[in-house]
């Protein structure tokens, strides 16, 4: 569990302290007071993209940026901020970390210690935590293009299974070089093997999303099926129709024993919990080669078109309602938002289950929901919290207020409140 979060120079924080010891905080202030930007340090935990996807210089504090209601004082930019994060152990499986980040101006990178040592990237930080952020920007997950539910969906998978990150990452690298060969030399012999590459890749991480929608559809069947842990849970789930998660993949086409073992889940009673599934057999040679083949013979097309038609970039996540099939991108937006939101805990279920139950497995997930939640109904609001505040995964959530919290009940006196 995030414990406490320490920042110096950081957007508007001149020097902020905030202690995170609940499973569910909810930060509140009035806009502008920095509630974002919190949420902002924390996601620089996670390898990738960041909260607002802004630079290291953009983060430090600049007094400039006063909307004249700050509490800086200096008239200086500063040329360092500092982010201090400490991870409180939670069992056995989990030690207590102290990680500090900082940066200087004009450096590219920042500086990360972790218990004091120096370590060279983020990315060694793995298995420490992983982070679901939900903004008012991509909270419309089923409405928005494709690449960013793709990639909403890909950084649970990333909780699940903790190389999926950096099969994106190759695959995305030997794309690139693929079109550009295209566009150049065109030599065959170079393709050829920047194809075997990607086909290997794309794969693995169709089998990734596969099996993960394989547990998600698990989870979400236990839920409707009333263990008694998720009751709560359980309560908003029967108050909308029923969901259906689905891949569109050009890969699974090739794949068909992969097809029929995730066709099946369809049926989610099939769906078996194990994370540790012997998928590796789909991936045998006569598959790579006639995904390879599919790249090949998209060559032509794709040096016309200038970009990649075929490969796990084309991949897309579709959520329906109800087995009519109706696509929840028509719904309204409360209603979406409510959606996004059941595959959210959907997932949070999944993960307490498999740390629960797995003794494989270990991931910390935290979820940092940036006011999305103030904008549903009261009632809503309230079995929401209660089911972040059960579900055993932690969460940060901001909103400038929340009318139920003036109402006492047992879940508001359970919340962790941080008022900037
Ligand atoms: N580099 C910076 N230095 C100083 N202040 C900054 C910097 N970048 C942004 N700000 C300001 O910091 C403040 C906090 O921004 P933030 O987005 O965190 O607010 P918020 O509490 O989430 O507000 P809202 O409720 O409107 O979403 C804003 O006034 C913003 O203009
Ligand atoms: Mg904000």
């Amino acid at each position: 569990m995030l414990s406490k979060v320490k920042l110096h120079n950081f957007r508007n924080h001149k020097l902020r302290e905030i202690i995170g010891n609940s499973p569910c905080n909810i930060i509140l202030g009035r806009n502008g007071s920095g509630k974002t930007s919190i949420l902002e340090s924390i996601s620089l935990l996670c390898a990738g993209r960041n909260l607002r996807g802004a630079t290291y210089s953009e983060m430090l504090l600049n007094p400039m940026i006063n909307f004249g209601h700050s509490q800086i004082e200096d008239e200086i930019k500063a040329d360092t901020w500092q982010v201090k994060y400490f991870f409180e152990s939670q069992n056995k499986n989990t030690l207590s970390n102290e990680i500090e980040m900082e940066y200087t101006k004009e450096q590219i990178n920042k500086i990360i210690t972790l218990n004091g040592k120096r370590i060279k990237n983020i990315s060694e930080l793995k298995g420490l935590c992983s982070f679901i952020y939900l903004t008012p920007k991509n909270e419309m997950i089923f409405a928005c293009a494709t690449s960013e539910r793709r990639s909403f969906f890909d950084r649970m998978i990333h909780g699940i299974f903790p190389s999926h990150a950096s099969l994106l990452s190759q695959y995305n690298h030997h794309i690139k070089s693929r079109l550009q060969t295209l566009k150049t030399s065109h030599d065959p012999l170079w393709l050829d093997a920047i194809e075997n590459s990607l086909a290997r890749l794309a794969a693995e991480i169709t089998l990734n999303r596969g099996r993960f929608i394989r547990l998600m559809q698990y989870s979400y069947n236990m839920i409707l099926s009333g263990s008694t842990e998720v009751d709560y849970i359980k309560k908003l789930f029967s108050e909308i129709p029923f969901i259906h998660l689905e891949l569109k993949s050009q890969i699974f086409n090739e794949c068909e024993s992969f097809s029929e073992y995730y066709r099946d889940l369809k049926h989610m009673h099939d769906a078996t919990f194990s994370i540790s599934d012997d998928i590796m057999k789909f991936l045998d040679d006569t598959l790579i080669s006639r995904i390879q083949e599919k790249y090949k013979s998209a060559r032509k097309e794709d040096v016309l078109l200038k970009k990649s038609t075929f490969g796990s970039h084309k991949e897309d996540f579709i959520v329906f309602l109800s087995d009519e099939r109706f696509d929840i991108k028509y719904c309204s937006v409360g209603e979406q938002k409510l959606c996004t939101m059941v595959v959210l805990l959907t997932y949070a279920n999944l993960i307490h289950n498999l740390n629960m139950e797995d003794s494989q497995f270990f991931s910390n997930v935290i979820l940092l929901l940036d006011d999305v939640i103030s904008r549903l109904d009261q009632r809503y609001q309230t079995i929401l919290l209660d089911a972040l505040y059960r579900l055993g995964v932690q969460s940060w959530i901001t909103a400038p207020q929340l009318e139920i919290l003036n109402h006492a009940s047992t879940i508001t006196s359970l919340l962790n409140i941080i008022t900037l």
